[in-house]
């Protein structure tokens, strides 16, 4: 029997009844659900709405029923409307009457909010725990290739040489500012808008301080039609989380390609790679790519939460009600990708040799070659030509900066002696590159210490 049978003289249709259900994907909630309603209970128990027994029994109807549902013993209706119609029905069949007064002074519009925000509260704590799981492997992997000589990148074009803990570091960095989002996101989602009622609070005495307090709510919404159909926190958390799958996207792009023959950077860890069904030669990085992939659903989340909350005018409407599979969706997807991502990268075996030809080989330390004649004095544009002339000539001549006799160097510029080859070794070009933020081992360490220590507290 429906909520609202009182009012209405059919039935629901059996279709429209599954239509407008959300215990398929709310039934999640119920341990959230439970707690909402004991704190629910107190309360109005504490100030004298109900009964204080009639409020003890409640409680403890809740628990036994948390206890069955968690042993098993107790399963959730797939036909009940949603996880609170299915709690609350379940106490009034085990307390009659007495089941029946704990949504005295409450609506399911305040009764959803809290549940999801306990939820995701909880969720929140998790993710971010599981992205600072993914910088501790980051920082400590950069420490061990710290001085391991790489090609840097713009266009996808040999650029300047870096190190492969510079590389990584970047990444730390990414998600370093994750984490924080994070925070953010726990901090809008961190207000209680129980007693908000259906959309104008209530007309009994209650005290929204005290469910905070039980509920471990830092702040109350301030607006009871705020409070019930605020979703900005959902809306907040699916875009910190698409910008984590941003990043985890990228960083995947990179190991794919790092992976490839045309590369060979990294090699994944058999546990973390698949075979093909017909190539014996092939070792793919299948886990990258479905997190590369993967992203598309977490954006599509994030559109989604837009999308249903852009126009519905104050306060709850139904739609709200879509809300929660696509958090959901998000939220499972993101720590889904982390626990398969980070031990692929922990695990994996890095190549610094193929690293370091790659860096050889594509005049890499152009740069370097011309700022060695800046600094004997050349201004930086006739250096910078010269340098060019000098790449041309090694193209031509089929060799490189390091390979070419200094008769050559000083036949397109006097000022060139002995010294450039020292100035355009890889490793004097990576450790010359100190500046905060630059790519030496000596700063990749300092780096990699300095975030270690950001996340400890
Ligand atoms: N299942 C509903 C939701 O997820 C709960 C709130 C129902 N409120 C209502 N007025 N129909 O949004």
């Amino acid at each position: 029997m429906k909520l609202w049978a009182g009012r209405f003289s059919k039935e629901a249709d059996k279709k429209t009844n599954d239509f407008n259900s959300s215990i398929s994907f709310d039934s999640r909630m119920y341990r959230e659900d439970i707690e909402g309603s004991i704190a629910h209970a107190e309360m109005i128990g504490e100030c004298g709405i109900i009964e204080k027994s009639e409020a003890q029994a409640i409680i403890k109807g809740l628990e036994d029923i948390l206890a069955d549902i968690d042993s098993g013993k107790l399963t959730i209706d797939p036909d009940a409307e949603d996880i609170h119609t299915f709690i609350e029905g379940e106490l009034t069949k085990r307390l009659g009457q007495t089941g029946k007064r704990l949504h005295t002074a409450r609506s399911r519009n305040d009764q959803v909010a809290v549940d999801i925000r306990l939820y995701l509260k909880k969720q929140i704590k998790e993710v971010t725990a599981q992205v600072k799981e993914l910088v501790t492997v980051l920082c400590k992997k950069a420490e061990q290739y710290s001085d391991t000589v790489m090609p840097g990148y713009t266009h996808l074009q040999r650029a300047q040489p870096i190190t492969f803990g510079h590389h990584l570091m970047a990444y730390a960095e990414m998600l370093l500012r994750d984490i924080d989002r994070l925070e953010g996101a726990y901090r809008h989602t961190d207000a209680m808008p129980l007693g908000s009622g259906a959309l104008a609070t209530t007309t009994y005495p209650i005290d929204r301080t005290v469910t905070a307090k039980l509920l471990g709510f830092s702040d109350i919404c301030q607006n009871s039609l705020d409070g019930v159909s605020d979703r900005d926190f959902c809306m907040e958390l699916a875009s910190v989380l698409s910008i984590i799958m941003v990043h985890l996207s990228r960083f995947s792009e990179e190991i794919i390609m790092w992976c490839s023959w045309e590369f060979k950077f990294v090699e994944l860890d058999d546990a973390f790679s698949t075979g093909s069904s017909i190539m014996p030669q092939k070792k793919n990085p299948d886990i990258a790519e479905l997190v590369r992939g993967k992203s598309g659903r977490v954006f599509g989340d994030l559109m989604t939460l837009l999308t249903v909350m852009k126009g519905i005018a104050l306060a709850y409407n139904k739609d709200m009600q879509e809300d929660k599979e696509a958090i959901f969706d998000a939220v499972d997807t993101v720590k889904m990708c982390l626990t398969a991502f980070t031990p692929m990268i922990d695990t994996m075996k890095v190549l610094p040799e193929n690293m370091r030809r790659a860096a050889a080989n594509g005049f890499i330390n152009a740069t370097d070659c011309a700022d060695y004649l800046v600094k004997k004095g050349l201004p930086f544009r006739d250096a910078y030509k010269a340098t060019g002339t000098l790449v041309a000539l090694c193209i031509e001549k089929k060799t490189t900066l390091e390979e070419l006799p200094i008769e050559e160097y000083k036949k397109i510029c006097e000022t060139f002696d002995e010294g450039v080859y020292d100035a355009i070794s890889l490793e004097n070009c990576v450790n010359g590159r100190r500046v905060l933020g630059g790519p030496a081992g000596e700063n990749v360490r300092a780096q990699a210490k300095r975030v270690l220590s950001l996340i400890e507290n």
